[in-house]
């Protein structure tokens, strides 16, 4: 007589041009609809596992314009200060801030683990902030752009420099 094998016995195996890993992507103090909306729509877009806000203001958070329904598929947190924010164990979190010290994204090597994190439409990510980040990293432009076009491109360097294909020499 042959029994039922157990539930794990043959684990599925995941396919292996599937890189190790998560990301979340967070703003501070962001006070627009449209960009947290622009933010969490490319999250949602790029695989993002978790958005966050710290500070967000009301305006931003009720009435964020993600027509992806990003909101229905993708946990958000809210923490009213940064002393709040609570990420899981490993994950190292990631300042992006036009700073002079920041390390320029094309020579970033991206933590397999990781939140990003953006300052606010006007300002920049608090010094409070930058002091948890394990990492600041910067897009090489001439002055500050878009706060969820800057999301985007850190979003779009992680997959594809996580990504099984090669990047051309
Ligand atoms: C529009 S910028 C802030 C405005 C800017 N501090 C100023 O007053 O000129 C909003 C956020 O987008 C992100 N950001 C924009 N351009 C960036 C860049 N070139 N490198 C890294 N982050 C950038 C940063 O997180 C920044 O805090």
């Amino acid at each position: 007589m042959t029994s039922t094998p157990p539930p794990y016995h043959n684990p599925p195996q995941l396919p292996s041009h599937l890189p190790r890993g998560y990301f979340a992507i967070g703003a501070q103090r962001i006070s627009k609809a449209l960009n947290l909306g622009n933010l969490m729509r490319s999250a949602h877009a790029f695989g993002a596992s978790f958005t966050f806000t710290i500070g967000a203001t009301y305006q931003a958070l009720e009435a964020r314009a993600d027509t992806s329904k990003g909101q229905d598929r993708l946990p958000h947190y809210n923490w009213t200060e940064a002393s709040a924010l609570v990420l899981p164990q490993g994950c190292r979190l990631v300042g992006v801030e036009l700073t002079d010290d920041a390390i320029d994204l094309p020579s970033f090597r991206h933590p397999m683990r990781a939140a990003y994190i953006l300052g606010p439409e006007q300002g920049s990510l608090s010094p409070d902030i930058l002091a948890r980040c394990d990492h600041v990293v910067k897009i090489p432009t001439r002055f500050c752009i878009n706060v969820a076009m800057a999301g985007a491109i850190v979003m779009y360097d992680r997959v594809k420099s996580r990504s099984a294909t090669p990047r051309l020499p």
